[in-house]
């Protein structure tokens, strides 16, 4: 794009249809709110003003909208799209002669079809994005005359029976020249079915003014879907991680069932990476070449590397600190790595064993039932069903260090802060509040010990 627009996004809406206390488009499509797609997907725009207008629940939407030399404008009370674009006209730059309008609830608009609408006005024409539909129920109608010019937009509600035959309808995006916007909004009227002040309305005055109107078609339904209602949130949803699939799937990799995946943030990928049914990916996640993860995990900001098997039912999390798995290490299933887990190569977790804040070397194995946190685990080490590390006293978090190669028994507890040595083996059922020296058995638990005959006790005849 030659020159730079004016960004408008509209956000100001109530989104009755929602039936939620939260604004419509903090709503989230794949974990990011309705709004935050628009101004994402546009960021690589040059632009000279990004304005993004709030009202119903405005301090929630600017809290939690984000983007590059954003600004917001609030319009209060809510009259109509015509009213809102009016409340961004002192925000706006006249250096920039294409005013660019996008709706907040319109997320998976994609950049080029936006590029091509301000492209489209260039600053002279008022350029409309319209989309054909089998039902257009509830669209503005895109009024032509017999030779196909655009006459006009007539709302729904206001529209004819005649005209509510029009099957092409107003996406509710348009690129106008800024300073003929200025000029059309100030002459809005609301003497309409609504009683609202139409942004669509401008078509008309354009078309008395002579100014130029050009409305192309949108390149596929999806990028002009609105969100209304439930139904239609899951359904872009659905879309939206359809189209993340194929993207995916093209790179190589492999997606059981496109259907049953979501991504949820950013998923890099080496080659050969397989993925199974129901999987869910969060915030930024890396699989390495030859990478395969079972049914049903749940993986959030992580790194598996090369050759990593992930079993079904396994949940990592790495919210605060992200989680490694080394080269070809087995985890799952049913297995949990928590914020700050990093494991090495060839690391064994199995199932129902939580791994938080610790650090496994190579070829360590924590096969069943376990818990290892604040702990640094060394190599090869072998950590027993049950075994715990009592990391906590109820106020400070203390670390546990086991050597390389030392073998812990089964259901141990080993009270932090403790060291076991190299080579070292506790005895199952071993409570271990002291060092454990290097290559010894260490056994701390009472001695087994036996009352030869001793007879049980026997239930006392009634009197
Ligand atoms: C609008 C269009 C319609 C188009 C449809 C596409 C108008 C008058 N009509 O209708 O031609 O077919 O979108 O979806 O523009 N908003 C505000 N302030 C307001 C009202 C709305 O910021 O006072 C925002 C909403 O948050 C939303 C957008 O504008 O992002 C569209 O509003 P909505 O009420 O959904 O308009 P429609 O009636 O669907
Ligand atoms: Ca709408």
């Amino acid at each position: 794009m030659a020159s730079t627009i004016n960004l408008v996004v509209m956000a100001a809406g109530k989104g009755t249809r929602m039936k939620s206390a939260t604004p419509k488009v903090l709503h989230p499509i794949a974990g990011k709110p309705l709004v935050q797609h628009v101004l994402d997907t546009m960021a690589p725009l040059p632009a000279a003003a990004r304005i993004v207008i709030t009202g119903h629940g405005a301090e929630a939407v600017e809290a939690r909208t984000r983007g590059e030399a954003l600004r917001f404008v609030r319009q209060m009370p809510q009259l109509g799209t015509g009213h809102a674009v009016q409340q961004a006209l002192p925000a706006l730059n006249d250096s920039a002669p294409t005013t660019l309008i996008l709706n907040g609830d319109t997320p998976l608009v994609q950049e080029c079809t936006a590029r091509a609408l301000a492209e489209a006005c260039g600053g002279t024409k008022l350029a409309l994005l319209t989309v054909v539909l089998d039902d257009p129920t509830g669209y503005g109608r895109i009024l032509r005359s017999p030779d196909g010019a655009v006459l006009g937009i007539k709302e729904h509600k206001d529209a004819s029976e005649a005209e509510r035959q029009v099957r092409e309808g107003y996406t509710g995006m348009m690129a106008a020249p800024t300073a003929a916007l200025r000029r059309w909004l100030a002459a809005l009227k609301n003497d309409n079915a609504q009683g609202e002040y139409y942004l669509t309305d401008i078509v008309a005055m354009a078309v008395a003014e002579g100014v130029p109107v050009v409305a192309t078609q949108a390149p596929n339904e999806t990028e002009v879907l609105g969100v209304n209602d439930p139904v239609q949130l899951a359904d872009l949803e659905r879309r939206f991680q359809r189209r993340e699939a194929e993207r995916l799937m093209r790179a190589g990799v492999r997606l059981l069932d496109p259907a049953r995946f979501d991504l949820r943030g950013t998923l890099t990928h080496g080659s050969d990476v397989e993925i199974d049914v129901g999987c869910v990916f969060e915030g930024s996640v890396h699989l390495a070449d030859g990478v395969r993860v079972g049914a049903h995990c749940v993986i959030k900001n992580a790194r598996l590397d090369v050759g990593a098997v992930i079993h079904p039912f396994t949940h990592i999390d790495g919210e605060s600190q992200p989680v490694q798995v080394g080269a070809g290490a087995l985890i799952g299933p049913f297995s949990r790595l928590r914020p700050g887990a990093i494991l090495g190569r060839e690391v064994h977790i199995g199932n129902f064993v939580e791994v938080k804040n610790s650090t496994l070397a190579d070829g360590a194995k924590a096969n069943h039932l376990a818990y290892l946190g604040d702990a640094t685990v060394g190599q090869r080490v072998n950590y027993g069903a049950g075994a715990i590390t009592a990391n906590y006293d109820g106020a400070n978090k203390h670390r546990t260090v086991i050597g390389d190669d030392a073998h812990i028994g089964s259901n141990c507890v080993l009270v932090a802060p403790v060291t076991i040595g190299a080579g070292a083996t506790v005895g199952g059922g071993s409570t271990v509040t002291k060092t454990v020296p290097a290559g010894g058995l260490t056994v701390a638990r009472a001695r087994q010990a036996t009352l030869p005959g001793w007879q049980r006790p026997t239930k006392k005849a009634k009197a």
